[in-house]
């Protein structure tokens, strides 16, 4: 494959100048665990983790595979769409340039935020700015590989998404432990995370980030570990309404970027409103039950994670919350949709590759390994 992207690209050079690389469009995924496909599995000491059953019942083999749900993320479902290879984690060992190449990376991470601090007593998780330290790493892996120029025109021609910014609120603001739940207010502490994502997309702008969609918070006042924290079980109105302040003020920002960065397409988008009402009448949208986890242990409310030993429900399908914090695979086809209206975006026509990737297969086989010597990328140390 890369043999063959070469000498296209050579072809290219030689007869017309430009373009220079007929590279493969691919994505760039940076998130939290509504995003990770795998990779705290490697983060052998977090305690963010979805490597024991039930997680991924419903996809694939059935088997856990690091996705905090029973099926598929937003963005698996999005990039599907849009006809766009489902990137491996960063950390799969089986990570080649030319898997890179071929599907681009995933960096998101469970536990991870906006800010640094974000999740801290989860111990090991990729904060976005780590995120995008790693991914600046894959850069130079590339450039190495096909060269600046083309790099530099298959790093603007990706596809980018960030998601992140639940875990700045659940497990950060709003829970005392942590600094910045005294030394903000609801309203400044909004501000402080605009201002670092807005500094964040730069960054990410400078490294050639050209299509980049931001997904905004849904209701997280409404995920079954927040309802317990009252005893009537109601969703809890001020963690929504800070929901709320971040997607208006998300959607401001990403418009002055949008307008002020040359040739960049960026666009803001939230589900807040269908799933909100999805929670409030659930059979309307083909649910049975949008207040409780599908996974749940017992009575025991919390169960922090889904574990071997908790109970299912009957229908997965009917069930918006998988576990206490996270989507079933349903309810993540339903943002997912919504998401695309509003994005309106087309599919992605790829016409430099011979044969596109399967869209539904999870582990595409990668192609053997031309240097032999272990990616310096393989091996991070995170914190
Ligand atoms: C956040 O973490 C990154 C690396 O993970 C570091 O380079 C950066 O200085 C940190 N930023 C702040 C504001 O702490
Ligand atoms: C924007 O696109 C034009 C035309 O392709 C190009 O000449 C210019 O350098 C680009 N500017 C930036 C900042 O990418
Ligand atoms: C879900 O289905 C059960 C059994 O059919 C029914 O008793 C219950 O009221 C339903 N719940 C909702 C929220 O529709
Ligand atoms: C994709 O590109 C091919 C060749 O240029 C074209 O025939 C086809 O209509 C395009 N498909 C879409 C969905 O744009």
């Amino acid at each position: 494959m890369n043999y063959s992207a070469s000498s296209l690209c050579f072809l290219a050079f030689t007869l017309f100048l430009i373009p220079l690389c007929h590279c493969k469009t691919v994505q760039f995924i940076f998130g939290d665990s509504l995003s990770d496909v795998g990779n705290n599995i490697y983060l052998s000491r977090s305690l963010a983790q979805a490597n024991l059953p039930w997680y991924g019942i419903d996809f694939g083999n059935g088997l856990p595979n690091g996705r905090f749900s029973n099926g598929r993320t937003v963005a698996d479902i999005i990039g599907d769409e849009m006809g766009l290879p489902r990137p491996p984690a960063f950390l799969d060992p089986s990570l080649t340039e030319d898997v890179i190449l071929e599907n681009g990376v995933n960096y998101a991470s469970g536990g991870g935020g906006i800010l640094n601090q974000t999740g801290g007593y989860f111990i090991q998780r990729f904060g976005l700015y780590k995120q995008i330290q790693l991914f600046q790493g894959t850069q130079e892996l590339i450039k190495a590989k096909i060269g600046k120029e083309k790099a530099k025109e298959f790093f603007e021609e990706a596809r980018y998404v960030v998601a992140l910014g639940s875990n700045d609120f659940i497990n950060n603001y709003l829970m005392p432990v942590y600094a910045d739940s005294w030394k903000y207010n609801d309203q400044t502490f909004v501000t402080y995370l605009m201002e670092t994502l807005r500094d964040q997309l730069k960054l990410l702008y400078g490294m050639g980030a050209r299509q980049l969609m931001v997904f905004g918070l849904g209701p997280m006042g409404c995920i079954p570990l927040q309802r317990v924290l009252s005893t009537s079980g109601d969703c809890q109105e001020r963690t929504n309404n800070l929901a709320l302040s971040f997607n208006k003020a998300g959607s401001k920002l990403l418009d002055g970027l949008a307008t002020r960065l040359p040739n960049a397409t960026y666009k803001f988008g939230d589900a807040y409103d269908v799933v909100a009402d999805v929670i409030s009448n659930p059979t309307k949208y083909g649910f049975n039950n949008s207040d409780s986890p599908c996974c749940s242990f017992g009575r025991i409310r919390p169960a922090l994670t889904c574990i071997p030993a908790s109970v299912l429900c009957k229908d997965r399908s009917k069930y918006v919350f998988w576990d206490e914090y996270h989507p079933s695979d349903k309810a993540n086809e339903l943002i997912a949709n919504e998401l695309i209206k509003k994005f309106g975006f087309l599919r992605v026509n790829q016409t430099g590759a011979p044969s596109p990737a399967p869209e539904s297969d999870p582990n595409p086989t990668p192609a053997p390994a031309a240097d032999p010597s272990p990616s310096p990328l393989i091996s991070p140390s995170p914190n």
